[in-house]
């Protein structure tokens, strides 16, 4: 399939961001048109080897906004969406819903409402049309420590605020294939971990802290179970699903890669420790446990076996390489975290951590 115009949502983020760069650096021939509100979690300096190419533009807007999404499609002729705009982190959901229904509910709403009544108005109507939506292994619930994995088959059973709001983000858009005939995916990935992830998640955070010796703090007993996967290999999924995948077609995306919290921090741990050239065990007793996250998953892992067989897609790193190669990475660019770090960041943080 062949697309002129892509809406790439969400791209100043984390992951978006190595979707965009992706897309612009390998397909000169289609403009990728970035929106992105730049909330807290979105950041233009993420993309700052691209911006200058001729086939990329960013547009600050909010997808909750019909109005901007249909006005822009129509503009940018556009033929293609990939929809990664959203609240992103559990702990923020617990303590502020509201936002998460917003933006991951509503907001999908509006951008599927708007694909809609543009391509419809099209005398091709859907012909050539694509609508993807990223979503999380997170809608599936939690795994007992028993080996089960989640298949596209799983039934939805999401627990926390953030969770909730994807799984009915999911369900519209599904919802928007079956009544009006809209091309529409889903994917639903696991963790993914990897350069330019806003330092709240688990890993950048503890990078972070580890190099200036402050506390990690562990949720619990820190035996929860994660399936991590590195942003590059998530996004080249998404190329692969983008362009090949079938149309009301869901694919879990997943590096067969489970580690237990502790095990990771201490991974860290010795990373960071060793590429700063301090002793080994030196930083051990940053390791603070702390009280648990309400309604925290006991484990999620991913059975990716359908994307590996259907598309071919595998993931090209072992989780060892990927940390070595993040670590270094944030090493290497404090001024990035120290951008990210300031001003409300530090708020969130004593707010975030009083009392435990
Ligand atoms: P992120 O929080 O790093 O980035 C989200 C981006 O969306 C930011 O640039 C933010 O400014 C933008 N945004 C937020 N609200 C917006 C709005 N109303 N209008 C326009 N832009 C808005 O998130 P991420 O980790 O990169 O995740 C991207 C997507 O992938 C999300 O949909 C998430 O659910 C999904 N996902 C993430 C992971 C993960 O491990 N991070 C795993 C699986 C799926
Ligand atoms: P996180 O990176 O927030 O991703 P998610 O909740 O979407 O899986 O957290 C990954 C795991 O690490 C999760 O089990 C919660 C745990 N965690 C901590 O123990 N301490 C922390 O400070 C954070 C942010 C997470």
């Amino acid at each position: 399939m062949n697309h002129k115009a892509i809406i790439i949502t969400g791209g100043a983020g984390f992951i978006g961001s190595h979707v965009v760069r992706l897309f612009v650096n390998k397909y000169p021939e289609y403009k990728i048109i970035n929106v992105d509100k730049l909330t807290y979690a979105g950041n233009l300096a993420n993309l700052k080897d691209i911006e200058q190419k001729p086939n990329y533009r960013f547009v600050k807007a909010d997808i909750c906004d019909f109005e901007a999404m249909l006005s822009l499609m129509q503009e940018e002729k556009v033929d293609g969406i990939i929809h990664l705009a959203a609240e992103s982190h559990v702990d923020r959901s617990i303590k502020d819903p509201f936002t998460f229904a917003r933006t991951n509910v509503m907001g999908t709403l509006s951008l599927l409402q708007a694909a809609k009544i543009y391509w419809e108005s099209l005398p091709e109507k859907y012909e050539g049309k694509r609508f993807y939506h990223i979503s999380t292994d997170e809608v599936y619930g939690a795994l007992k420590m028993d080996g089960s994995l989640f298949t596209e088959e799983t039934k939805y059973q999401p627990h926390s605020p953030y969770s909730a709001a994807k799984a009915s983000s999911d369900h519209f858009v599904r919802a928007f294939h079956d009544t009006y005939g809209m091309p529409t995916i889903v994917t639903n990935c696991s963790n993914n971990y990897g350069p330019y992830q806003f330092p709240e998640k688990l890993i950048p955070l503890f990078i972070n802290n580890i190099r200036h010796r402050k506390p990690l703090p562990v949720y619990g007993k820190g035996e929860n179970v994660r399936d991590w996967l590195f942003v590059e290999d998530h996004a080249r999924a998404i190329d692969i699903i983008f362009h090949k995948g079938k149309t009301a077609e869901t694919y879990n995306i997943g590096g067969f890669n489970e580690w237990k919290n502790i095990d990771i921090v201490k991974l860290l741990i010795s990373t960071v420790d060793r590429l700063l050239g301090r002793p080994e065990g030196a930083d051990d007793d940053l390791i603070t446990y702390v009280t648990d996250r309400a309604g925290h998953d006991l484990r999620y892992a991913i059975d990716s076996r359908k994307l590996q067989r259907e598309l071919g897609w595998e993931p090209s790193l072992q989780f060892e390489e990927g940390i070595e190669k993040t670590v270094r990475w944030y090493l290497d660019n404090q001024d990035w975290m120290d951008n990210v770090t300031s001003g409300d960041y530090q708020r969130y943080y004593d707010d975030m951590y009083k009392g435990r």
